[in-house]
């Protein structure tokens, strides 16, 4: 298995370009399912979850023809509506295809997603939802058989809790639906946004994109026809390397990102002592000799991204003062506190409180990534930890980070992937 070693101190310095949004690619890839002509994605991460999803798309009956950064998909021929669990279980996100193959053939059977690393992660508030709209919901054999007898129908869905997954699958369920959808409660990462408004760009009627109330009148089953997309930056893959930027005390910049995106990150940065030169779509971080603690907690958008919870522990190790942070969407997303601790971090945990304590130094030491972003956390520390850190069990990595290692060592980091 693939790790990665990270000989830790250097200063990075440089520039490199984000990718685009992985959490965007998957439902705008998954909404293509509405429509029976080619779609043009560009700007698409290279990253394992992207190419899952992709595999999947043509296990169904779809056409896939991918380039470096671009992918056409034509789902005009899709034969099958069953998303078996061998993708599923790789990963969950496939679950957004139930909403789009539900709307678009009347049937579907999706693997259940199971619990994961960071969670138990249920999928109630989707099956919910498109029982509103007239779904027949079983469960059987581990898989989730959704059927609809004409149809779905527009319905008013109030989620109990804010769900960016649900709110994507019912937004392209009630593309297609008859009547208009209204979604109360919705999410509004930027995420949710494109989707939406690619929506727009093929003739679908949608308001209050970015609030917390979205109507979508659909076309009562008519596939639909999209423009050209582009991705839109991966803010967390941005959060990222703004954080490697603190925790190096270096100055460096970041091209192609929408800045308005991880104002939360920024804003946190800048608290710990952090400045910044931000244009629209491009950050530059430059260092401070001291870096303050800080508390945070986690929250929907636009508030602080769970996302980006176990990069700032990272940097927070770093500070001069105890930093709190709390967890509040996820039950257990602290795996990495105890591998953080292996590499001489002081942090405790109290139910969904981390309490980081300023250590002296990190050290380099073997440790093991426990889910995507824990894994970024690792490597952030590895890049201040004295001597080496070796990385284990990068898969989580290579499912959202594009070319992690390569951007790194652009930017002045020694660190290698090493295949065993
Ligand atoms: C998405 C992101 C993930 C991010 C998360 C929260 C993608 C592909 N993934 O995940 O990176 O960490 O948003 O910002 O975009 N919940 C229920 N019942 C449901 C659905 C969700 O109880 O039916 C709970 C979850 O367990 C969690 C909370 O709601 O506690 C938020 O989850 P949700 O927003 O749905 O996360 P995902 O869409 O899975």
């Amino acid at each position: 298995m693939d790790y990665l070693r990270i000989e830790g101190g250097n200063r990075l310095n440089g520039s490199i370009d984000i990718s685009g949004a992985k959490n965007s690619a998957l439902p705008v890839i998954a909404s293509t399912i509405l429509s029976d002509r080619d779609v043009h994605i560009k700007n698409i991460p290279n990253v394992v979850d992207i190419r899952t999803l992709l595999k999947l798309i043509t296990m169904l009956g779809g056409e896939v023809e991918q380039s470096e950064t671009e992918v056409k998909i034509n789902n005009r021929n899709i034969d099958s509506t069953k998303a078996v669990y061998e993708i599923v279980s790789k990963m969950r996100a496939s679950i957004l295809v139930l909403g789009p193959l539900l709307a678009r053939f009347g049937e579907c059977e999706v693997s259940l997603p199971g619990g994961c690393a960071i969670g138990q992660r249920p999928i109630d508030l989707h099956l919910k939802a498109l029982e509103a709209m007239g779904a027949k919901i079983d469960i059987k054999g581990g898989y989730v058989r959704a059927t609809t007898k004409d149809g779905l129908k527009g319905a008013k869905i109030i989620f109990d809790k804010i769900t960016v997954g649900g709110t994507e699958n019912i937004i392209m369920a009630g593309a297609l639906a008859k009547g208009t959808t209204t979604i109360i409660n919705s999410a509004k990462e930027p995420e949710v946004v494109q989707l939406c408004n690619i929506l727009i760009d093929a003739g679908i009627e949608i308001d209050g994109v970015g609030t917390s109330t979205i109507t979508i009148k659909g076309t009562a089953g008519e596939p639909i026809e999209f423009k050209d997309i582009e991705i839109i930056p991966d803010r967390i893959e941005a959060g990222t390397y703004l954080c490697a930027g603190a925790i190096t005390n270096s100055t460096l910049t970041i091209k192609k990102v929408n800045a308005s995106h991880i104002q939360s990150s920024i804003d946190k940065l800048e608290a710990m002592g952090c400045r910044f030169n931000i244009l629209d779509n491009e950050i530059t971080i430059y260092p401070t000799s001291r870096l303050k603690p800080i508390n945070i907690i986690t929250t929907e958008y636009p508030g602080f991204p769970t996302d980006m919870q176990a990069q700032f522990m990272a940097v927070a190790t770093m500070a001069i003062g105890e930093s709190l942070i709390e967890e509040r969407l996820f039950e257990n997303r602290f795996m990495h506190v105890g591998e953080l601790n292996r590499l001489g971090a002081d942090i405790w945990l109290k139910g969904n409180i981390a309490s980081i304590k300023p250590v002296a130094e990190l050290y380099g030491a073997d440790v093991m990534a426990t889910d995507l972003r824990a894994s970024s956390a690792l490597v952030l520390a590895g890049l201040v930890a004295k001597g080496v850190t070796n990385v284990h069990r990068i898969y989580h990595l290579d499912r959202g980070y594009d070319n992690l290692e390569g951007k790194l060592s652009s930017l002045g980091a020694n660190i290698k992937r090493v295949s065993r």
